[in-house]
């Protein structure tokens, strides 16, 4: 049984007291919620958030950490750091971490292990861009990613990743995939995973869709067989549509 896992994912978004205030409103109208609550603020609000949902049903992300735990990493930031503030899982591999700043899926698979060697959960996102989706090269380029991205992790250490499948061109843009094309996708990641462990591992992995989720198609994507959560971006930014969201069942 795979329990729903919502995450909010604030980007480069809010003040400590902007963080402080959803976060208020977050640990209060999500008391009730018995599935999986994630937010990851920006690192200077991580201490802020963390204070706030401390003790309750609501984790603290970070949006990305550093493949080395210390050292001359100039503007870089430690597991071991995250830890210290709260912090309990961290996303890896965000598109806008591939495409904006030049990620790839050595150095994702390097802060993959660090994260784990930490004890860290981990939130590795994978998915195509629109150009790769139009040459038909969406599941090789998912395959490449996974495989990338978890190079030498163990099947002990699968039970602390979820992956996210995170379509570049539905990112922001309001495009959201089809329940059916997200799912279609979904069940070919589990596939992979099965490949490269086995079937309960592939059976027992959350698997998380982004791109554009809204209180208003959260709950047709959450009916697919494949889809287990959501990693949300925009719509997590105010209380308003992202509790909407994480209580899609309600
Ligand atoms: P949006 O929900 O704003 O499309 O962002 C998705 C995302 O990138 C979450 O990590």
């Amino acid at each position: 049984m795979r329990i729903p896992y919502i995450a909010g994912n604030w980007k480069m978004h809010k003040t400590r007291a902007e963080a402080r205030s959803l976060a208020e409103t977050l640990v209060r109208d999500l008391a009730d919620v018995g599935h999986t609550v994630m937010v990851a603020p920006p690192f200077t609000a991580i201490e802020t958030v963390a204070a706030v949902v401390s003790g309750t049903n609501i984790l603290v992300g970070a949006q990305n950490a550093s493949s080395a735990l210390e050292g001359a990493h100039t503007g870089e930031v430690s597991p071991l750091m995250l830890k210290d503030l709260g912090v309990s899982v961290v996303i890896l591999g965000h598109s806008e971490r591939r495409h904006t700043y030049g990620e790839t899926d050595q150095l994702i698979n390097a802060k993959v292990a660090t994260a784990l060697g930490e004890s860290l959960n981990v939130i590795l996102c994978v998915g195509e861009t629109l150009e790769e989706r139009e040459a038909g090269r969406v599941d090789d380029v998912v395959r490449t990613q996974l495989e990338g991205g978890l190079a030498g992790v163990d099947r002990s250490a699968l039970q602390r990743i979820v992956i996210a499948y995170e379509p570049v061109w539905a990112i922001g843009t309001g495009k959201t995939a089809t329940p059916q094309d997200a799912d279609a996708v979904h069940g070919a990641i589990r596939t992979r995973i099965a490949a490269m462990y086995d079937e309960r591992a592939a059976d027992e992995l959350i698997i998380q869709y982004g791109g554009s989720v809204k209180p208003g198609n959260v709950r047709d994507l959450m009916a697919m067989e494949n889809i287990d959560g959501a990693l949300v971006g925009g719509a997590s930014l105010k209380a308003e549509t992202f509790v909407p969201i994480v209580k899609f069942n309600a």
